[in-house]
């Protein structure tokens, strides 16, 4: 189910620059060799303006929930994007449909190469164990597609937890070090999606909101954007799914 939705993504990806960016596949090595001869991670992309960073979650699975410690844990993928004009590719407009074969419309390259978003979860209790490789997607446009498959552990707040109305467990993104002025977080529609998610017998996922706020903090004069990603979960009981009842204390 989760290559089914990076699939789905690269599709929508490559598509838009199908035709109108072209390289070919011997020149492709060429221009790989070239981005990472010329590779500086630690240059952000923005060129005078804040550079948008797109960044999405797509909740896999709900591991654990430790009421005592107020910790829990998730499978999920996030969707990392933004664009680097520098590393378009020309398209080649001599060439027909009849040779799109022979064109490559996007490469896949270690993230060790590129520059890529520091966005962490603040709320996080250690870092996210990545069950994916460093490897983004480069497409011809620029758009670089990062999509970390991560198991991430965070705190939460679980007293309501065995209640009706459940807890909301709240996953916080943003930069660690760039402010709204340099990097700036995507509003989009679709921030949290549930459509890869696999139930948990024993926990009730009642549902999922993602809201972006842009905050200012003590140490500095500069406002940060964030995204908080919501889980309104509870425990399932046996009960409450045969009968449909509602929640008793
Ligand atoms: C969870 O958040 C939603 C939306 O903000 C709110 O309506 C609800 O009351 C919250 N529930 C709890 C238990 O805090």
């Amino acid at each position: 189910m989760e290559s089914s939705l990076l699939l789905t993504w690269l599709c929508v990806f490559a598509y838009g620059h199908h035709v109108s960016s072209l390289l070919t596949k011997e020149n492709i090595y060429q221009k790989m060799e070239m981005v990472r001869e010329n590779s500086s991670p630690d240059l952000i992309p923005a060129y005078g303006e804040p550079l948008s960073v797109g960044l999405t979650l797509d909740l896999s699975s709900i591991r654990e929930v430790d009421i005592a410690r107020g910790e829990v844990e998730i499978l999920a993928m996030r969707t990392i994007s933004w664009t680097d004009p520098a590393l378009s590719w020309s398209h080649d407009s001599d060439a027909g449909e009849s040779g799109s074969e022979n064109f490559v419309s996007s490469f896949s390259m270690n993230t060790k190469y590129l520059w890529t978003p520091d966005i962490v979860a603040y709320n996080a209790i250690h870092a996210p164990e990545l069950l994916s490789p460093h490897i983004a997607l480069v497409a011809a446009s620029g758009r670089i597609l990062f999509v970390p498959n991560e198991r991430i552990r965070f705190r939460c707040n679980l007293e309501n937890f065995e209640n009706a109305e459940g807890s909301n467990c709240t996953l916080k993104y943003g930069s660690w070090t760039y402010h709204a002025n340099i990097l700036d977080l995507e509003l989009n529609q679709n921030l949290f999606s549930t459509s890869s998610y696999e139930e948990n017998p024993n926990i009730e996922l009642l549902a999922v909101f993602a809201e972006k706020n842009i905050r200012h903090y003590a140490c500095c004069p500069d406002a940060y954007p964030d995204i908080e990603f919501t889980l309104n979960i509870r425990k399932r009981t046996n009960q409450g799914n045969l009968f449909g009842l509602n929640w008793k204390k």
